[in-house]
């Protein structure tokens, strides 16, 4: 839209032209009254069939449907416009069209168009002029809309106008309920629309939502649900959109967390109000692959917890545990960055308290590949925290990542054999430029070591290359990628062709396989995986 202040046709005084009014609705007998008092010579208001042969002018207040039949009864060779917000000009061809549509609600007769704006478009200078000339006769503001965006105008008009009435019947509804009249309620409606006028809507906003007193909102709810449940979901729609408004994305600090029972408290007033929780458990040393995971996280759910644990039950040598990278204020600026609003970061004691004595184990995903180098103790250690972990979130969703599919897949079978009420996501694997998997291990690697690095992800594009050629033999397959390997001189520790919901061994490919790499680069041990997919053996690829 442009503010036509500087339209030279604004400022130009035509004559003033003999004008007709066609259609005998509210509107249409509104602005035939308005433009009379304006001095106008204003025929009608007419009826939707009239020809409208002595005006010069004349202006279309039928509904929306009609206005193309009541343009073609018009005689040819005048301006004909219409008052509609959301029909383009096309509708008044052949005619010179133009439109004038009112921001204005109209009730009655006496509507005040002074003051108001007014959407004014022409499909010509002339007709656009005249729009522009009938709106400031009425003291209208015009404003030209253009054609495109019509439908996004008239959307907006709605929702301040139409959808706010429907906003109050709902509240008048629920004050009726508590023995509150309407007349109780007009006071506060009238001061909130001012302060929004006069604030903005960020400044207006007042009450528990901009308070960030999640117990009361809940507490309402409650109440909307008992009385009229059938208002729940305008009611929880509002809250978001409020909640939004309050608190822009990114906007609140991420406040860090020791205890569980911390954590809960922090928690309740989102689980009260029905908010979605998403757990992102980590083991901190954040990089771009864990961002992957709470940005998506924060994408798809209203409350984003990241836990920061170095799960120590899942070390298999100490040495290893000790040396694992530790920089709390670091992981806090990157996971609040991402979007996590709680950071989770308990001290050992807090997960295990002494005399902790209790473990799970998920048979079968447990021991083979990552299982079979670090011990079968490793995946017991993750099982059990990450259990511990959705107990004491209780989220929504938990997101894991791909990079470590073993161990996906046994969340996958944990959450499945023991019914948690949890979904469990799996983002894919965040690169570098080269290729090498993000990990927190990379930071370990020399420079010579991280060049040789590259020898993981060319195993795993050597592989699939091999396999979109048609081969199917996993011995072949692993003769391939150990060829990629040689030449940066790694080792692999394994290299494994398995069933990608089993992990038992596949001598060859027929459906989906996952095709996993361990290798040591120097002192450090890096992981990576691709999922195999031959082409169909019915000839599409
Ligand atoms: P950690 O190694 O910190 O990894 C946390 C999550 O980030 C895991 O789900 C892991 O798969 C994912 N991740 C790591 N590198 C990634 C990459 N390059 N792209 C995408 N996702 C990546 O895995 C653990 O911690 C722990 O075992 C834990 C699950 C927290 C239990 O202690």
């Amino acid at each position: 839209m442009r503010e036509l202040e500087r339209n030279p046709h604004l400022h130009a005084t035509p004559p003033l032209p003999r004008c007709a009014v066609i259609g005998a609705g509210r509107l249409g007998a509104a602005l035939c009254a308005a433009l009379r008092l304006a001095g106008l010579d204003v025929n009608g208001p007419l009826g939707r069939d009239a020809d409208a042969r002595e005006a010069e002018v004349v202006l279309l207040c039928v509904p929306d449907g009609e206005i193309a039949a009541a343009a073609g009864a018009i005689a040819p060779g005048r301006l004909v416009g219409h008052c509609s917000g959301a029909t383009g000009l096309d509708v008044l061809a052949p005619h010179e069209a133009f439109s004038l549509h009112p921001l204005m609600t109209v009730t009655g007769v006496e509507a005040a168009f002074a003051g108001a704006g007014a959407a004014v478009a022409g499909a010509s200078p002339r007709a656009l002029a005249a729009a522009t000339a009938l709106a400031a006769r009425l003291g209208m503001r015009p404003v030209e809309i253009a054609e495109e965006d019509r439908a996004l105008y008239h959307a907006a008009a709605s929702l301040a106008s139409n959808y706010l009435i429907t906003l109050e019947a709902a509240a008048e509804r629920l004050a009726g309920e508590a023995g509150v009249a309407r007349e109780a309620l007009v006071p506060l409606v009238r001061a909130t629309i001012e302060n929004w006028a006069r604030l903005g809507p960020e400044r207006a906003l007042t009450g528990p939502l901009a308070r960030g007193d999640e117990e009361t909102v809940a507490r309402q709810r409650e109440a909307v649900a008992e009385h009229a449940g059938d208002l729940l979901p305008l009611f929880d729609a509002l809250t978001e959109a409020t909640r939004a408004l309050a608190r822009p994305a990114g906007s609140e600090a991420m406040r860090t967390l020791r205890t569980v029972p911390e954590l809960r408290a922090a928690l309740s007033g989102a689980r009260r109000a029905g908010r979605s929780i998403a757990l992102v458990p980590t083991m901190g040393a954040l990089h771009a692959g864990h961002e992957s995971l709470v940005r998506r996280a924060a994408a798809e759910h209203d409350v984003v917890v990241v836990s920061l644990f170095v799960n120590p039950t899942q070390f298999d040598e100490g040495s290893d545990l000790a040396a694992y990278p530790r920089d709390e204020a670091r992981d806090a600026e990157l996971a609040a960055g991402a979007g996590a609003d709680l950071l989770f970061a308990p001290d050992a004691a807090a997960v295990y308290p002494p005399g902790f004595s209790t473990s799970v184990s998920v048979g079968g995903l447990s021991e083979p590949l990552e299982g079979a180098v670090r011990g079968a103790g490793h995946f017991a250690g993750v099982a059990t925290v990450v259990l511990k972990l959705l107990n004491m979130v209780g989220p929504t969703a938990a997101y894991f990542g791909q990079k470590d599919a073993q161990q996906a897949l046994l969340v996958r079978r944990l959450v499945r054999d023991l019914d948690l009420p949890v979904a469990v996501e799996v983002c894919s694997t965040v690169r570098e430029p080269d290729g090498l998997a993000m990990s927190s291990r990379n930071a370990r690697l020399s420079a010579g070591e991280r060049a040789r690095a590259v020898a993981l992800p060319r195993a795993l594009a050597a592989a699939e290359a091999s396999v979109a050629g048609g081969e199917r033999e996993a011995a072949s397959i692993f003769r391939r990628a150990r060829a990629a390997m040689e030449p940066h001189a790694v080792e692999p520790e394994y290299l494994a062709l398995v069933g990608p919901d089993t992990l038992h061994p596949l001598e060859r490919i027929d459906g989906g396989a996952l095709f996993a790499v361990a290798a040591r680069v120097g002192e450090t041990r890096l992981i990576d995986n691709v999922m195999l997919t031959p082409p169909s053996s019915n000839g599409r690829s």
